[in-house]
C-alpha cells in the first residue's frame, strides 16, 4: 500500500521536475511517502493554510471534517469543488494517493497538535 503510494509519487515528481528542467533525467530515490506529506502541506497548504486551519479554502483539520466520511473527503479531492476555488486533483494525484490523503486529514496525522 505505502509502496504503492510512493511509486505513484515518484512517478508524480518525475513528472514535474522533468517538466520543469525539460529533463529526462532518472527520478532521484527519496522517501516519496515524505514527499507526499510535503505536497500537502505545500500545495493544499496554500489555499487551505500551512497548519490546515484554513486561508483562502476552509480549514482542514480534523474537527472541520467531523461530517465528511474518508469517501467523501476523496471525492471532493479528487474533482474538486466546481465554481470554487476547490481545483480537481485526479490529473496529479493516483486514487491511492487521494485516498492516503484522505485518511490523513481524516485523522490529523499530518498536523501537529
Ligand atoms: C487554489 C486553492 C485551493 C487549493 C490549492 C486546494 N484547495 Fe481544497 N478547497 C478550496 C476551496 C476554496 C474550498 C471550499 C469550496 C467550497 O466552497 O465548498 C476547498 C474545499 C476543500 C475540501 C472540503 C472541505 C469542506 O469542509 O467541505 C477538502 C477536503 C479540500 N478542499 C481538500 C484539499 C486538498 C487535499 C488539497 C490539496 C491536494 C486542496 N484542497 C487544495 C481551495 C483550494
Amino acid at each position: 500500500m505505502k509502496r504503492c503510494l510512493g511509486l505513484s509519487l515518484a512517478s508524480l515528481v518525475l513528472l514535474v521536475t522533468s517538466a520543469a528542467l525539460g529533463a529526462t533525467e532518472q527520478p532521484v530515490r527519496s522517501d516519496t511517502q515524505a514527499e507526499l506529506e510535503n505536497f500537502v502541506i505545500q500545495d493544499c497548504g496554500s489555499c487551505h493554510g500551512l497548519s490546515l486551519k484554513g486561508g483562502l479554502g476552509p480549514p482542514l483539520r480534523p474537527e472541520n471534517l467531523k461530517n465528511l466520511p474518508e469517501g467523501a473527503i476523496a471525492a471532493i479531492i479528487r474533482e474538486g469543488v466546481p465554481g470554487t476555488a476547490m481545483p480537481p486533483w485526479k490529473p496529479l494525484l493516483a486514487p491511492a494517493d487521494i485516498q492516503w490523503i484522505s485518511h490523513q486529514l481524516k485523522t490529523g496525522a499530518l498536523i501537529s497538535p
